[in-house]
């Protein structure tokens, strides 16, 4: 304290970060352990703004369609729909609308249907093979497939018709096929079977950086530490050396930040943090930002998960997200729970990919992605979850990513810390 006052003193261009951070500090009640709390720039956004999706990603928008933060913009299920007399479509157009991955991802991203099945269904959803032969009426095939909601409010299922995914016409067909279907499945490879395929293993070393690209980040993330910023300090100048100051550290967050009345995570942190001590604007995604958020991960490594659960503020932020992962995103309607706990979707597969379940999920991040020659910190994923889903994404600082983030950690509470790690 003592030293920013006099740095303001001198007058310099760089008293102005100091008075950023003293700032800061007034407004800040006394932090942990009756250390001050650690300077905080808190105004705007900590994401690159107006934010922007990332190139490469689906570019479309789905407006009118729930995201995490606008939770009434999905129109609800309409009635049943009455279907007079006998659905004759054509089920060979049917067969291939279902096994297409082209809108939606297809019927056997989560459905076997049948010997005719593609290679690697998944089984989020019952096997269809004998579904011609099991009493269905035309009208609840139809239904189920226009939307299940009609049926089942919570159902895992997308509203194929009612989202505009397939036409009636094209649901007719896609009927007339699953009419047709009655003869078990059979595997040409074990690999297909969703009941026996081999759950997928990693152990691959993910701190070495011939096996792990994003463990190349390590280094770079050391030497922005040591850095000096525009304001004329490194990180190092005011902390030593991290693997000593912050054995301990990155493990415990996300931590509830009163300045901010939001949970805050490390990517977050280390924006507001370096703006208003170095003086350094790493944004979040930004390669600097990642590199000291890989870095500070990094001298974690091994150490236990303990983020603190007790405060009345980290309740509220779990209850937040609980509602939060159950809400209905995007044309495909959505939430966290039909892909992520057991009782639905989790510990199946989704085609080739099988569904985790919250613990265990964080622990490696951030990771190296193989499928997108990127490193991902937490939010990137979050954001990845959103999209496929065909929902609008949210900044990377959105306090729902933030208030996930938490409850995925707590769900991980006492595992260690693996990042940065490596995976599909
Ligand atoms: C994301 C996974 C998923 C996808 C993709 C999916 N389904 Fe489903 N489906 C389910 C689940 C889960 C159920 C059962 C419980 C429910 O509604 O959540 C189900 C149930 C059904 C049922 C009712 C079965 C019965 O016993 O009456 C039919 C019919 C059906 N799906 C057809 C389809 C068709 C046709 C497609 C492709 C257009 C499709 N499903 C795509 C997950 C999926
Ligand atoms: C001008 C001095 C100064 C600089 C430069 C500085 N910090 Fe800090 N930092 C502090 C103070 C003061 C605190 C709060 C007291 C404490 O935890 O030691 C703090 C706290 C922290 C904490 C613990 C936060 C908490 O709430 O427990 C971390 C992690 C941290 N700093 C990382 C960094 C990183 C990374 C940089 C470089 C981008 C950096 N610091 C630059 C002064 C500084
Ligand atoms: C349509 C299904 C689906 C939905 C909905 C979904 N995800 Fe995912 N998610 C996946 C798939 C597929 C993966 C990659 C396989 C895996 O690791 O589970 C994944 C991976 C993840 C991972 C990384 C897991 C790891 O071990 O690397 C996290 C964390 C995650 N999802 C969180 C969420 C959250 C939070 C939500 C809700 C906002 C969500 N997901 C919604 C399908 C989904």
């Amino acid at each position: 304290m003592l030293r920013l006052l006099e740095r303001i003193g001198r007058g310099t261009a760089t008293a102005v970060a100091a008075l950023g951070a003293l700032l800061a500090l007034g407004a800040a009640e006394t932090g942990a352990q009756g250390k001050p709390p650690a300077p905080l720039h808190l105004e705007g956004s900590a994401a690159p703004m107006p934010w922007a999706r990332y190139k490469g990603w689906n570019k479309a928008t789905w407006d009118t369609y729930n995201t995490l933060a606008q939770r009434d913009l999905t129109k609800p299920a309409g009635k049943e729909i009455e279907i007079k007399g006998s659905i004759d479509g054509d089920a060979k157009k049917g067969k291939d609308l279902s096994f297409s991955r082209a809108r939606g991802g297809g019927c056997l991203s989560c459905h076997v249907m049948g010997p005719e099945t593609l290679e690697l269904p998944g089984n989020v959803g019952p096997d269809l093979s004998e579904i011609g032969k099991q009493g269905r009426t035309d009208q609840w095939l139809y239904n189920y497939v226009y939307d299940p909601r009609v049926y089942n409010a919570e159902s895992s299922m997308p509203p194929w018709g009612a989202h505009g995914l397939y036409t009636e016409a094209e649901i007719r067909d896609i009927v007339a096929f699953l009419k047709s279907l009655a003869t078990p499945a059979t595997y040409k490879n074990a690999l297909d079977d969703p009941t026996k395929r081999p759950l997928p293993v990693e152990d691959r070393d993910g701190l070495d950086p011939f096996v792990n690209p994003a463990a190349e980040r390590i280094d770079p993330g050391e030497k922005l530490f040591a850095a000096v910023g525009r304001a004329g300090k490194a990180c190092a100048t005011c902390h030593g050396d991290a693997k000593k100051t912050f054995a301990e550290w990155a493990n415990t967050m996300p931590r509830w930040e009163p300045r901010l009345k939001r949970m805050l995570g490390v990517e977050e942190f280390v924006y507001r943090h370096a703006r208003a001590t170095t003086g350094e604007s790493y944004l979040m995604q930004s390669a600097e930002n990642t590199d000291l958020s890989v870095f500070l991960r990094f001298v974690v490594h091994g150490k236990a998960t303990r983020v603190d659960t007790t405060s009345a503020e980290a309740k509220a932020s779990l209850e937040r997200a609980r509602v939060l992962s159950t809400v209905k995103v995007g044309q495909l309607n959505f939430a966290c729970v039909d892909c992520h706990t057991p009782e639905k979707g989790a510990l199946k597969w989704i085609r080739g990919q099988y569904l985790g379940e919250p613990k265990g999920q964080i622990t490696h991040f951030p990771n190296w992605r193989t499928s997108r020659n990127e490193v991902w910190d937490i939010r990137k994923r979050l954001q990845w979850c959103n999209v496929q889903v065909r929902a609008n994404e949210l900044p990377p600082d959105a306090p729902e990513y933030a208030d996930l983030e938490f409850y995925l950690t707590v769900a991980s509470q006492g595992m260690p810390w693996e990042a940065p790690n490596i995976r599909h």
